[in-house]
């Protein structure tokens, strides 16, 4: 891997800097195909859980979403997973859990990763995606969340990137044991900017940092998961002859 590290702030970032259509995990075709969740094809593509951390009609990290998902490559099949109807975690609830966490810890069970989109609130990510973070860690020793490939986005309409937001997150991985793609990252900047009225991505900048980053983020998933599956021959960095 080369070209790191990289800030990809949508609105600062020229288009030779994010390298179009190159994935930042080359090794792909070096390592096992990866069966992912169990019971499930490898024909199948990879079904990725898209959360995002605001609840507002017109949330502008919705939107950006949306425009990412329109780009994810084939072989990664990317669904909303709603956070609004969360009722409050509360541990006086985890024996006789709402119907609105069993299903959403459903959902999260079924996916081989999950993508974050999060706006930044107060320079860290707001209360509701923390609520569905904790709800899919829980009962204790029943951690949905353990070895999931989990990849975020930050968005703003400031300069700034929502970079508070995006570690801040990245944080909470660490206990839950989630393995978070590094790079690239991606702090968009100024997304107001980037979309016209009916959500179509304006500039071709932007394109190709969601598409790399789409890319990336597959390849990511399948890397991780391949790895974990692959215990008898393990994949390694020195193994792979002929990688990029
Ligand atoms: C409670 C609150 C705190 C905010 N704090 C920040 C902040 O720390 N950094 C930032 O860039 N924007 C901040 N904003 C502005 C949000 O970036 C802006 O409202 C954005 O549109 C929210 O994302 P959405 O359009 O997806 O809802 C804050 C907004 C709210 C409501």
């Amino acid at each position: 891997m080369s070209g790191y590290p990289l800030w990809p702030v949508v609105g600062m970032w020229s288009r030779w800097q994010y390298p179009a259509g190159r994935s930042f995990y080359p090794y792909r075709d070096k390592i096992p195909m990866a069966p992912h969740t169990a019971g499930r094809s490898p024909e199948e593509p990879f079904h990725i859980a898209v959360i995002v951390g605001s609840l507002r009609q017109e949330s502008t990290t919705r939107r950006i979403a949306d425009a990412a998902i329109a780009r994810a490559p084939s072989g990664m099949s990317c669904q909303m997973v709603d956070i609004g109807n969360l009722p409050h975690f509360n541990q006086d609830l985890e024996e006789t859990p709402p119907q609105a966490w069993v299903a959403f810890r459903d959902r999260i069970a079924e996916a081989d990763g999950t993508l974050f989109f999060t706006p930044e609130y107060n320079r860290s990510f707001p209360g509701c995606l923390k609520n569905a973070i904790d709800i899919g860690s829980r009962p204790h020793g029943s951690n949905l969340w353990d070895g999931m490939p989990a990849g975020v986005v930050s968005v703003t309409p400031y300069a700034s990137g929502g970079m508070g937001a995006n570690h801040a997150l990245r944080q909470t991985f660490v206990y839950l044991n989630m393995p978070a793609m590094q790079q690239p990252e991606a702090y968009i900047a100024l997304a107001d900017s980037l979309l016209d009225a009916d959500g179509q991505v304006k500039n071709e900048t932007t394109d190709t940092i969601l598409r790399t980053f789409m890319q990336s983020f597959a390849d990511w998933v399948h890397l991780v998961r391949g790895r974990a599956l692959a215990q008898a021959a393990p994949w390694s960095p020195t193994s792979t002859a002929g990688a990029p």
